[in-house]
Order: C-alpha cells, then sequence, then structure tokens
C-alpha cells in the first residue's frame, strides 16, 4: 500500500538513492530541502540519474527543513527519512565544524517537530562519525559494532563536530521513544559511495584522478593514503534500509557496512588497474586523512536479512564507465 513519506536532506547523494526507490514503490514523497551550500544537494532539476517529475507522485519543498517544521503539522506521516545534515567532505568536517553544527539545531528541530506531528516511524541517518576515534587509531583498531556505543553506559569521544551531533541526534532518538513513544531506527553509514556523489568525496575523487592520469608513473590520495575505510555501494545502503526498517522501533542503530577495511592506495590501485596501468600511489601531507581504521560489524544487518551484494572493484568499475562515457 501506498504510504505517505518525508525525506529530509532528500536532494543529497543519499536522498536522491533513497527518493527513487521509495517512488518506484509507489509511495507519496515529500522531499524537504534547501539545497544548502558546501553539501552534496542538487535541485530535482539537475540530478544526474533520473528526473523525479516523471513521478507524479513526488513533491519537492524548495526550504529550510526548520521553516518546513514551523509551517507543516501533517500528522499523516507513515515514515520520516530524517537525511538533512551539513555534511560535506573531509574537508568541511575538519575546516568548517561551526557550519556541521548546524545538524544540532536541524536535529533538535526535527525531533521537536516529531513530538508533535507524530509521524508513525523515523529513519534517523547518524553516521560511523559517531563511534569513538580511540577504536579508530593505528595501533589496535577494532571492527566498529553497533553496542560499542552505549548511552547507559560509554560513548566515548566522536569524529569532530559532526560525529558530536550525530551521537546527539541518536540520544535525541532514543529520549522519543521512551518519554513519546516516538519509533525509530537509526542507521549509522559507512563510507556510502556511488557515481553521481559530490566531488569533495574520496570516492569521486579518486576515481576521477586516475582517469585524468592515466598511465602515469604515480598517482596522490590525501593523508598518507594508509588510511582504510568501509566503502559501501550506494545501492546496498538502500537495499540494506528498505529490508531492515521495519524490523527495528526502539531507537536502536544499525550499520550499513561491508566490515571489510580498504586503503586510499589499494582504492587508488585498483581503480588505475581497471584502466589499464599500475602506478605507484603516495600520499600528499598537505591533505586531512581523518582516523586511521573505519570499518562496520555488520552482522547485525546480516542477521535481519541483508548482506551487501556489489563489491568494491564492482563499484568502482561501474563508476570508472560512467565518468568515462560523461567524458
Ligand atoms: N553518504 C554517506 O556515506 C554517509 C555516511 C554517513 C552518514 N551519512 C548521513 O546521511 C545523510 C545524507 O548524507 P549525504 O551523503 O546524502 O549528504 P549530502 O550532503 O549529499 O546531503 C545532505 C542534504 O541535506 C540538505 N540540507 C542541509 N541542511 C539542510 C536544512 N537545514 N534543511 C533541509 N535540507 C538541508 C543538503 O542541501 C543536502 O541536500 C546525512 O545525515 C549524513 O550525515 C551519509
Amino acid at each position: 500500500m501506498a504510504k505517505k513519506v518525508l525525506v529530509t536532506g532528500g536532494a543529497g547523494f543519499v536522498g536522491r538513492h533513497m527518493i527513487k526507490r521509495l517512488l518506484e514503490l509507489g509511495h507519496e514523497v515529500h522531499c524537504v530541502d534547501n539545497v544548502a551550500p558546501l553539501t552534496g544537494g542538487l535541485l530535482p532539476k539537475k540530478w544526474p540519474l533520473y528526473s523525479p517529475f516523471d513521478f507524479k507522485n513526488f513533491y519537492f519543498h524548495h526550504e529550510d527543513c526548520r521553516d518546513y517544521f514551523k509551517r507543516v503539522n501533517d500528522t499523516d506521516f507513515d515514515y520520516c527519512f530524517h537525511l538533512a545534515a551539513m555534511v560535506g567532505g573531509r574537508l568541511m568536517i575538519e575546516n568548517n565544524p561551526l557550519a556541521v553544527a548546524d545538524d544540532l539545531s536541524i536535529d533538535a528541530e526535527y525531533w521537536q517537530w516529531a513530538a508533535r506531528t507524530k509521524p508513525r516511524k523515523t529513519l534517523c541517518f547518524s553516521s560511523s562519525a559517531a563511534y569513538p576515534i580511540g577504536l579508530q587509531k593505528e595501533k589496535g583498531y577494532k571492527l566498529l559494532r553497533e553496542d560499542m556505543i552505549n548511552f547507559d553506559s560509554d560513548i566515548g569521544m566522536p569524529d569532530m563536530s559532526y560525529g558530536w551531533a550525530k551521537l546527539t541526534c541518536e540520544y535525541l532518538a532514543k529520549l522519543a521513544y521512551s518519554k513519546h513513544g516516538l519509533k525509530s531506527v537509526v542507521y549509522r553509514p559507512f563510507s556510502g559511495y556511488g557515481e553521481d556523489q559530490d566531488e569533495t568525496y574520496p570516492f569521486p575523487a579518486i576515481c576521477q584522478r586516475v582517469l585524468a592520469n592515466q598511465g602515469a608513473k604515480v598517482i596522490t590520495v590525501w593523508g598518507t593514503g594508509r588510511q582504510m575505510r568501509d566503502f559501501i555501494h550506494i545501492d546496498d545502503c538502500v537495499e540494506g534500509v528498505l529490508k531492515s526498517m521495519d524490523q527495528i522501533d526502539n531507537g536502536d542503530a544499525l550499520n550499513l557496512a561491508t566490515g571489510l577495511y580498504t586503503s586510499f592506495i589499494d582504492f587508488a590501485k585498483i581503480a588505475a588497474e581497471l584502466c589499464g596501468f599500475s602506478p605507484e600511489v603516495r600520499g600528499t601531507s598537505d591533505k586531512p586523512e581523518g582516523v586511521f581504521a573505519r570499518a562496520g560489524d555488520p552482522a547485525k544487518l546480516n542477521r535481519l536479512g541483508f548482506k551487501y551484494t556489489i563489491d568494491f572493484r564492482r563499484g568502482v568499475e561501474r563508476a570508472l564507465k560512467r565518468f568515462q562515457t560523461l567524458g
């Protein structure tokens, strides 16, 4: 049956993919997004992979979600995908922490609105950045498991104001459930990637750099290049959400992860190999690299019936093909 769905921040990378599937399922989708500068947001007429206006069940509200929350008091939303956030790539997280801190107010106003309008279910997008950075150091890093953040005993120091805001949003989800009975599930995506991601993110940036320097002896990547991330294709993120979203109601968290570590150096090597050359890959000391090793334990998501299907090499190949077609 068709549902009424709100997607805050729906004009961003994750939102565009999520909305496509929701529209295909026949749901009535309301996307609220101010297309904030410095984020991956794009006006719907510029969405690279499809036009949402081909669907009659799509509604776009071009405004700050905090204004929308003041203006709209619909009490019949079945699902609210709360994605709106000042994110940006690593440069934004490291160099613009106060702009990112806007997320604290976006999330506070979301949960206050939800307490008033009582959507049947919230899907709250946190991040792997909420995990304690102490567990992601070169010595002794660990595969990150949902219960390594425990609001009753130990939360640890998250990654910059971005991770801090996400952690607070998660805490508010717990309170919204215990004090107001608001049902929600919290997602912690790891490094979601795809061919239409903003170029401030490592995935498109490294693919484009390799394509632009085909045959070169040396390719550079940010930081030491030894830093490792858990790359999960956006299609797997979306399917993982759709498979699991009705199975948790109490604000508990779920990783969207593969459990695999890939260093930036290995990533560039895979991309170069797919383009038919094998350069030396070096780090650049002037660009931030973030934590050393960040990957998520996918066991909980697996137990709920979902395992990723697109391996990283295939994801890179897909993106390279698209970038080559676009020229
Ligand atoms: N992409 C990933 O791999 C990843 C990883 C971890 C967490 N997340 C989380 O998923 C969500 C979406 O991330 P994304 O990668 O699509 O980022 P994105 O930058 O592409 O999208 C964020 C969207 O939020 C919108 N936005 C910002 N402030 C707003 C406001 N006040 N009102 C309305 N809209 C506003 C932006 O315009 C943008 O369209 C975020 O909450 C992010 O923290 C994503």
